[in-house]
């Protein structure tokens, strides 16, 4: 299928990034579409300001790419009917994504493709009162979208081999580096990854072994640096089969493994400390840390991504 027309349902802080990676495909005419007025223009250009400034593109080259991107307010606009594919990014909410979606089957073609940023939820239970399910994928982009090139493409229990494959063509055309998750599963890949992780430097807070600061250095100074260029799996055949199994033999049944949130966690929220929102989580943050965090983050992505 030849996708031209491309419709983000949604248009907070995934829809826009989603909306400006698209917008680099010069044949892609794109619409967001939101229940409220939203100025993507300015949106888009206030997270891609440090793109410009580093030069990685032009003022010019912004302006054209938001002159391909529209906003709607209004879903019966005719839009709809055009698209050849949806990439829904609404509220994180199970009710909410199933109504955006049963809308939209009222009103694209049966052939539209239909995917889910979901962070966390099931492609197959949004897609379960669908009619045609097989054109229906995950599509998780990673936040800040516009930068992380991941973009998980999670098959549910109905989705076609096809549209996966298609999925994962126009993601690549557009410079992101689509993985295929063969399973619907809680967490994807990289969630799941991702939070084994958290669980244990939780753990090791809580069990008093490290402070909050030392398991975060430790990370940043060892394997942190070198994951990039360096996978877990492709670690392990570097230091070979037999250690990994050895030292799995010794050291799994030290690790973490509860199926429940930690309690610190939970005390933490009863005491007020949201992390940045609050000032306060694992560790105390200004409104200025808050600040330089957020931006050194991307500053680091932009380094790491374009050498800039
Ligand atoms: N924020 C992240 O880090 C992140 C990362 C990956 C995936 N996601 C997922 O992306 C989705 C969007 O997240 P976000 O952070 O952009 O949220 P957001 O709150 O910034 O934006 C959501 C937008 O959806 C709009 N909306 C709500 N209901 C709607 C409806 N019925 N029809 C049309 N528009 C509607 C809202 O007005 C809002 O503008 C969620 O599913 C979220 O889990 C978020």
């Amino acid at each position: 299928m030849t996708i031209k027309n491309i419709l983000i349902a949604g248009g907070g802080m995934m829809g826009k990034n989603i909306a400006f990676v698209f917008s680099s495909n010069p044949d892609y005419a794109i619409t967001v579409y939101d229940l409220f007025p939203t100025d993507v223009d300015s949106g888009i250009r206030k997270n891609c300001a440090q793109l410009v400034s580093k030069g990685i593109i032009t003022e010019e080259e912004l302006s054209a790419r938001l002159s391909r991107i529209a906003f709607t307010t209004d879903i019966d606009d005719g839009l709809a009917a055009q698209a050849d594919l949806v990439i829904e990014a609404v509220f994180e909410d199970m009710q909410v994504k199933r109504e955006t979606f049963a809308k939209l089957e009222e009103r694209c073609r049966p052939d539209t493709i239909f995917c889910t940023n979901t962070s966390v939820m099931s492609p197959s239970e949004i897609s379960a009162e669908l009619k045609h399910r097989e054109r229906f994928v995950g599509t998780h982009f990673w936040n800040p979208g516009h930068l992380i090139p991941l973009v998980e493409v999670v098959k549910s229990d109905a989705t076609s081999d096809e549209t996966a494959e298609t999925v994962m063509e126009v993601l690549k055309a557009v410079g992101k580096e689509p993985v295929l998750c063969k399973k619907d599963v809680p967490g994807f890949i990289a969630n799941r990854m991702q939070h084994a992780l958290w669980r244990e430097a939780i753990s090791i807070v809580e069990n008093g072994i490290a402070d909050p600061e030392t398991v975060d250095k430790a990370v940043r100074y060892s394997f942190g640096l070198r994951l990039p260029q360096l996978g877990p799996l492709e670690n392990s055949d570097m230091i070979g089969t037999q250690l990994t199994y050895n030292i799995h033999s010794y050291i799994l049944e030290h690790i973490e493994d509860s199926h429940t949130s930690s309690p610190i966690l939970g005390q933490m929220l009863d005491e007020g400390k949201m992390g940045f929102k609050s000032g306060e989580g694992f560790m105390k943050w200004t409104p200025e840390a808050v600040e330089r965090s957020n931006a050194e983050l991307n500053e680091y992505l932009i380094r790491m991504l374009y050498g800039k």
